[in-house]
């Protein structure tokens, strides 16, 4: 049995030979990487890290134009389209429910205005030529420019089915001797060649509190589903709207890949080997908002890095760019919302804002176990449950229903009616047989978040 205050280093060093072999496999695909982080008053050990399964996979594709004609152009308009349809490059392929396009940075040209436009325009109206990605399966639609595209790091948002039809919107203003090109090099979809099944099986569960599974389907435009990585982001107060997650939802992960996406529907559910496997789905592009990578800032110190576990981190504070249909930030689609941060005084949270035997409410994209519910696999669901004990003073240990996929949410008490974020949940930990085991994270004034906070970077500058 491992303690926290840790006199069993080889089992802490196997467990990080663990971690490390889980770390390289999540590179392949997203596998969740198992972590030990006990606490004091828990007997089961170790505790996963709260991420799900969720295989991706990539396909190479030849697909697009270069030197895309724009003769005669007067008004913004298609002067070229095409479809993908992965089921036709890959007939073998089953169950493809989303794909994500990857263009070419190099060789795909997006030609800017002769004159910059002195007001901000969104949607079709971008400036320079615009890339229109329609998805065939439900009609979503995302439109990119050069600077957009860029900033979704020269991919697409996610979109449902295995067909988009990809247009090219020229831009009148734009020099008509230089010819656009649009060049898509891969599709990124659902993986299911790769597919085994959920290996966190009933039972023991070690995440849940109760038996039942006490949470609960919401909708709350404050938290996304960060995709593909697959955890969960809050919007918090400061000056730009900026997120808050779990360190672990990006150490080792590549961040020009993650989206935060709000507004997330019920999964796509299929029978594999008579087991129900619940797949992702995806909202309208104008909920999807890719991540600043130049503005991650994050650190995971787990307690096999540090002597005292009172040092161990796990937080991360991130920012997304404004969406390119709409041109709102996420808190500005989310009304404008966001979670309030526990006041931190002298390093610690000032008191009055939260106790053992508190209410903590905890709202994520997890994981879903109940076969009858895989619909609601990795979609926004909140739940209660009490706070536990604080183990030490930047931790702090809940009974709240959690699973893979919650990584990074919010522990939110209330407070004279008034809601107060104080930690970031970051692992499993609860058993349904002990009524003393906890699921755990982070309390905000850990010494690094509470720096990052201080020091925003890339779109979190104000
Ligand atoms: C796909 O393209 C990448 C980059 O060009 C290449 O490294 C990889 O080997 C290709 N994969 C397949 C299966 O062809
Ligand atoms: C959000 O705040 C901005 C800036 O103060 C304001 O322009 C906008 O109208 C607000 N949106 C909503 C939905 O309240």
């Amino acid at each position: 049995m491992a303690t926290r205050n840790g006199n069993n280093n080889n089992n802490k060093k196997r467990a990080a030979g663990i971690a490390l072999v889980a770390a390289l496999a999540a590179l392949a695909v997203v596998a969740p990487a198992v972590e030990a982080a006990p606490a004091k008053a828990v007997t089961t050990a170790p505790k996963p890290f709260e991420l799900p399964k969720n295989p991706v996979s990539k396909v190479n594709v030849s697909f697009g134009s270069k030197d895309i004609s724009v003769a005669g152009v007067t008004v913004k308009k298609p002067v070229w389209s095409q479809t993908i349809n992965l089921k036709q490059v890959d007939p073998t392929r089953k169950n493809v429910f989303w794909t994500r396009l990857t263009f070419d940075a190099t060789q795909t040209k997006l030609r800017k205005p002769k004159k910059a436009p002195t007001t901000a325009a969104w949607g079709a109206d971008q400036p320079g030529d615009v890339i229109r990605i329609t998805s065939v399966l439900d009609k979503a639609v995302q439109y990119l420019n050069a600077d957009s595209l860029a900033q979704w790091s020269f991919q697409s948002a996610f979109f449902n089915g295995p067909a988009v039809t990809v247009e090219l919107l020229a831009d009148p203003n734009a020099d008509a001797k230089v010819k656009p090109a649009v060049i898509v090099t891969s599709v990124t979809t659902n993986d299911e060649d790769g597919f085994s099944a959920d290996p966190i099986n009933l039972p023991p569960p070690t995440t849940l509190c109760n038996a039942a599974d006490l949470r609960k389907p919401v909708t709350d435009l404050r938290n996304g589903r960060i995709f593909p990585v697959g955890c969960t982001g809050w919007t918090i107060n400061d000056k730009t709207g900026c997120h808050t997650s779990a360190g672990h939802c990006f150490d080792g992960v590549d961040a020009t890949q993650q989206v935060l996406q709000v507004s997330v529907p019920q999964s796509a559910v299929i029978v594999k080997d008579g087991v129900k496997v619940g797949i992702p789905r995806h909202p309208d592009p104008k909920y999807q908002f890719a991540v600043d990578a130049s503005s991650v800032q994050y650190k995971l110190l787990s307690e096999l890095d540090v002597d005292n576990a009172v040092d161990a981190e796990d937080w991360s504070y991130f920012g997304t760019f404004r969406n390119p249909n709409t041109g709102l930030t996420q808190r500005e689609a989310a009304n404008n919302q966001s979670y309030t941060l526990a006041k931190v005084t002298n390093g610690v949270i000032a008191p009055g804002q939260s106790a053992v035997g508190d209410v903590v409410t905890i709202t994520g994209f997890g994981n879903v176990r109940d076969q009858a519910r895989k619909n609601l696999r990795l979609t926004q669901q909140t739940a209660t449950g009490s706070l536990a004990s604080f183990p030490d003073k930047y931790h702090i240990n809940h009974r709240v229903d959690t699973e893979g996929g919650n990584s990074g949410s919010a522990m939110v008490v209330k407070k004279n009616g008034k809601e107060i974020a104080i930690g970031i949940h970051t692992n499993g930990g609860c058993d349904t047989t002990s009524s003393t085991s906890a699921n755990y994270g982070s309390s905000v004034n850990q010494r690094g978040y509470q720096a990052a906070l201080a020091a925003p970077k890339g779109v979190c500058k104000a």
